[in-house]
């Protein structure tokens, strides 16, 4: 059962809210109190005691982590790997896997920039061939299309839950079971949708997960993780591997420890780790059904808000959406409208063709603007939102 957000509640936990009116919450979004506390506290702890011994005096604070994350995405704790964002997760899983000329990665035209460049620098190197599935009628990754695509040589299989430059949520269940008909590793990258929406890492049926803390979760900077599954963790080599994950066992071998932890380095930033943690215990709390649910109702009002004024397209496709919502003004700059915005006390971020180019001239658009509502939103700021759009300039103008 969905049960409400006390709105009140989380606004006065959130010291943001009383200086901005902060719509970029699928850029960074503001920190509940007890994050920025938590990583202050653990810096102070440095500060007094060293940072080695610091953590070790909040080992079982840092230990828990993985426990909030295995909760939260429905894995178990030795699936997670703590790393710096959500493209260095994303990156130690693919540059794992083993690349043969000829392999094939299905993709979709929604794919994010660095992902995209990642797979035409491996299709470079050793002659895999990187292929997107089109978008069905409604803009999402087309399963049908997807089911034709696959044969033996389909290695990957890769998706955005959620694009960056839009509020469409991907059918993730169906990606995973065509995937796992086919044989193929499922590459996720919920980016955008941990902390928006509530997942499972069983239900999607993906063998590997990656997002950052500091998006719809609600974490420091610098901070991200990835859920590996232990069904394919042995057959990944990382791409590189330190003393943390692996063992130096004689004068010419070595052991890359079992745990998704052969993903991550020694050294780490404890404090925001421990932030990190303390956002998705937050999150667990406030409840992920009632989040999910707020966020929608909140982007579908902004669409709504939106599409009422004069000269302004919304851009958003997608049968189910989420509360990534994207428009352009009728002669203005996307960028000049998140600047008149911004000028106005009001946050909201600028999605350009080089973030998503395939699916940016697929839709003929250079730029967009992105205005993303958290649950800590009202309806009233997205009337401010509304009411600070510039009207619209005469062609040429
Ligand atoms: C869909 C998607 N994937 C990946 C990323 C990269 O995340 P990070 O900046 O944490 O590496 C982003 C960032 O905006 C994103 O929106």
């Amino acid at each position: 059962m969905v049960t409400g957000i006390d709105v009140e509640r989380v606004r006065r936990e959130t010291a943001g809210v009383g200086r901005v009116v902060h719509l970029n919450n699928a850029g960074a979004a503001l920190q509940p109190r007890a994050v920025v506390e938590a990583v202050v506290g653990h810096l102070r702890l440095e500060e007094e005691i060293g940072g080695y011994e610091a953590a070790a005096e909040a080992a079982g604070r840092i230990e828990g982590v993985y426990d909030s994350l295995a909760r939260l995405v429905g894995a178990g704790r030795e699936d997670i790997a703590l790393v710096e964002n959500a493209t260095r997760a994303w990156d130690m899983a693919f540059y794992a896997l083993p690349w043969a000329a000829g392999d094939r990665i299905l993709t979709a035209r929604a794919e994010y920039a660095s992902n995209a460049l990642a797979f035409l620098q491996t299709a470079r190197r050793h002659g895999v061939r990187v292929e997107t599935v089109p978008d069905d009628a409604d803009g999402q990754l087309d399963v049908e299309a997807l089911r034709a695509m696959v044969d033996e040589r389909v290695r990957l299989i890769a998706a955005p839950h959620v694009p960056t430059q839009g509020g469409l949520v991907n059918p993730v269940a169906e990606i995973g079971r065509v995937a796992r008909e086919a044989g193929a590793v499922y590459l996720l990258d919920a980016c955008q949708s941990v902390g928006q929406l509530p997942l499972d890492v069983g239900e999607i049926g993906c063998d590997l997960l990656t997002a950052p803390g500091r998006k719809f979760l609600r974490g420091p900077r610098g901070t991200g993780f990835l859920y590996c599954s232990p069904r394919i963790r042995e057959h990944l080599e990382p791409p590189f591997v330190d003393l943390h994950a692996a063992t130096w066992t004689s004068a010419d071998d070595y052991r890359v420890r079992a745990d998704a932890r052969r993903f991550e380095s020694w050294e780490a930033g404890y404090a925001a780790r421990i932030g990190l943690g303390t956002a998705v215990d937050y999150a667990l709390a406030v409840g992920l059904d009632a989040i999910g649910e707020r966020t929608a109702r909140l982007g579908a009002a902004l669409r709504d808000r939106l599409r009422a004024l004069p000269g302004v397209r919304v851009h958003d496709r997608g049968a189910r959406q989420c509360a990534i919502v994207t428009f352009t003004v009728e002669g203005h700059d996307s960028r000049d409208v998140a600047r008149a915005l911004r000028d106005k006390g009001i946050n909201v971020s600028v999605s350009l063709a080089e973030y998503a180019r395939w699916d940016f001239d697929d839709r003929g658009l250079d730029a967009v603007v992105r205005a993303s509502p958290h649950y800590y939103n009202t309806e009233a700021e997205l009337d401010l939102l509304a009411g600070a759009v510039p009207a619209p300039a005469p062609a040429g103008g």
